[in-house]
């Protein structure tokens, strides 16, 4: 089932809402660092003082970016995941999750989620799907996954018998502790069929930690949700599940394509819900 065929509306959960142009914005400002058009001066203004505390953060952005394309081809390879929940997707890039799963699988199934308006602005571009797949797009927050879980748009695009892969690439770090990002990310997981995959990428607070301090505080200063977590603290989001090899590692180690690919100050990892997986 496609949601995008033409004279369709586009397949999202809401309706357009503003853009504000004022006020900074996490989808925009990682658009920035990769080298994307669609970002504002204020967006600009957070990315260049992110980018006086920690220099190679352009460096990251496009190792989380890479790593998110080698694990749904992972998962499509290796594990037959035909089904994806993409939450914080992020203004389009290279290498979009249905686009590297369909040019593997054409049948699979991804259904997108944001909360930043922007990224629904572009939602025709992320529900191009092939005949045989589907792809859709909701704009929602993860600190409210009801809206995710119940929104007719999930039961219309996944199957709830089959496994999913939950993407969870460069957004637990925009969930601040007293929302709760470990319960959050615990719903998922219960709501998850056996078999399903849970895929973990963000900053890591140990690798530097006054330079990780310095990139939070100056995210924070602008507005800007940024918990940078330890090997540890990053781990417990994976409780419970079988962690898939090499494990928790440096983004830029968990299984290379490439030879010699830079450090970056990240964490990555993927694990698999099995029969008696406790979430949390
Ligand atoms: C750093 S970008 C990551 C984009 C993409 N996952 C990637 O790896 O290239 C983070 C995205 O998460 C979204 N986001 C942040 N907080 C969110 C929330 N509470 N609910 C839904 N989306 C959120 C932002 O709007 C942004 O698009």
């Amino acid at each position: 089932m496609t949601f995008n065929d033409p004279g369709d509306a586009p397949s999202t959960g809401a309706p357009p809402s503003e853009i504000n142009q004022i006020v900074p914005q996490s989808a925009r400002i990682y658009d920035y660092l990769l080298g994307g058009k669609d970002n504002y001066e204020c967006d600009r203004a957070v990315g260049d003082a992110l980018m006086r505390q920690l220099p190679a953060l352009p460096v990251m952005v496009r190792a989380q970016r890479s790593f998110l394309a080698r694990a749904v081809r992972y998962l499509i390879a290796d594990a037959g995941v035909r089904q994806f929940l993409d939450i914080g997707t992020g203004i389009p890039a290279a290498e979009n999750v249905h686009e590297v799963a369909q040019s593997l699988a054409p049948d699979a199934r991804v259904l997108y989620v944001d909360n930043d308006p922007i990224v629904l602005a572009h939602a025709r571009a992320l529900t191009s799907s092939t005949p045989e797949g589907a792809t859709a797009f909701i704009q929602a927050d993860l600190r409210r996954p009801e809206t995710i879980l119940e929104h007719p748009l999930l039961a219309a695009t996944l199957d709830h018998d089959l496994p999913v892969a939950l993407m969870l690439i460069g957004i637990l770090h925009h969930v601040r502790d007293d929302d709760d990002p470990y319960g959050l990310v615990a719903r998922l997981v219960d709501w998850l069929p056996t078999g399903s995959y849970v895929t973990i990428a963000g900053p890591g607070s140990d690798f530097d930690p006054a330079v990780m301090s310095a990139v939070a505080a100056s995210a924070e200063q602008s507005g800007i949700p940024y918990v940078a977590r330890s090997h540890e603290q990053t781990l417990r989001f994976l409780d419970g599940l079988q962690l898939v090899e090499p494990g928790l590692v440096p983004i830029q180690s968990w299984r290379p394509d490439v030879e010699g690919a830079p450090d970056v100050y990240g964490w990555a990892g993927m694990a698999r819900k099995g029969a008696r997986a406790q979430a949390g």
